[in-house]
């Protein structure tokens, strides 16, 4: 089975919405592989795995094992890595710290939290042949508490800024746009004035392709409130619990394991 390119996806806008998923581990990119366009590693891999409050705390090394993993058990999706907090504090910094990503995950492309400040980093990154998907909206690795992130685009000024930082990062080379958590307004004239497909989290079915965490739509973790933009399309967190109790119970009451459980003599 041939790897979906950046240039197949890019096709997909206004034919076909875009679908994508992140992934963390070998045993789910396998099932996101079968269905989805795009598997993003995403930094929420902190929260989602390593049970931590925010992204910021998310390392390099994380990124690589759980990419590389993500990678070798996909075959036809597009995969995108996530650069993780700090990691691309300047151009030559990011420059060596994608490469790195890319040649040791063989991920096709790097993600990037965008703003006015990294426009020139996005366009190094492109003109060393680096694919970069920028992020804009609200960018999660500037937030310590998940629960100050509230949506943007809620006047005409802000609006305008955001519509002109998409434009400079379109032309700085970005192949994709992420948009997070943004009045529907906002996301529609993003989506149309662009050449690249934006991809929303948070940002309404006018985007050309929706993401969520894979997390989220199983509901693996009730502890914490989920955002409006999350539906959850399955129990994960019941599932797991009725097996945990019974397997326990079962032990203890001794009918785990039976014979055939057993290499008998
Ligand atoms: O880290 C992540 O999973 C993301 C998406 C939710 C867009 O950046």
């Amino acid at each position: 089975m041939k790897r979906t390119t950046i240039k197949k996806i890019q096709k997909l806008k206004k034919i076909k919405k875009i679908t994508c998923l992140t992934a963390y581990t070998s045993s789910v990119s396998k099932i996101i592989d079968k269905y989805a366009d795009i598997i993003l590693i995403g930094d929420s891999v902190g929260p989602a795995i390593y049970g931590m409050k925010n992204t910021q705390g998310v390392t390099l090394e994380m990124m690589r094992n759980h990419g590389r993993a993500v990678y070798e058990s996909s075959k036809k999706a597009f995969t995108i890595i996530d650069m993780p907090y700090q990691s691309y504090k300047n151009k030559k910094e990011a420059l060596k710290n994608a490469r790195d990503l890319l040649k040791f995950t063989k991920c096709q492309s790097v993600k990037m939290e965008t703003d006015e400040n990294n426009i020139d980093i996005v366009n190094y990154l492109n003109k060393n042949n680096i694919n970069v998907v920028s992020h804009i909206g609200i960018n999660p690795q500037k937030y310590k508490n998940f629960t100050k992130i509230r949506s943007v685009g809620n006047t005409n000024d802000e609006k305008e800024k955001i519509c002109k930082l998409a434009l400079k990062l379109e032309k700085a080379g970005s192949s994709l746009i992420i948009l997070e958590c943004m009045k529907e307004s906002l996301a529609k004239k993003i989506t149309e004035i662009l050449k690249i497909p934006t991809i929303g989290i948070g940002a309404s079915i006018n985007c050309d392709g929706q993401v969520l965490v894979i997390n989220d739509i199983l509901n693996t973790d009730t502890s914490f409130k989920k955002p409006k933009f999350v539906k959850t399309y399955a129990k994960i967190n019941k599932i797991i619990e009725n097996a945990v109790k019974k397997y326990c119970l079962e032990v203890k009451m001794k009918k785990f394991p039976k014979k055939k459980n057993t290499y008998l003599i």
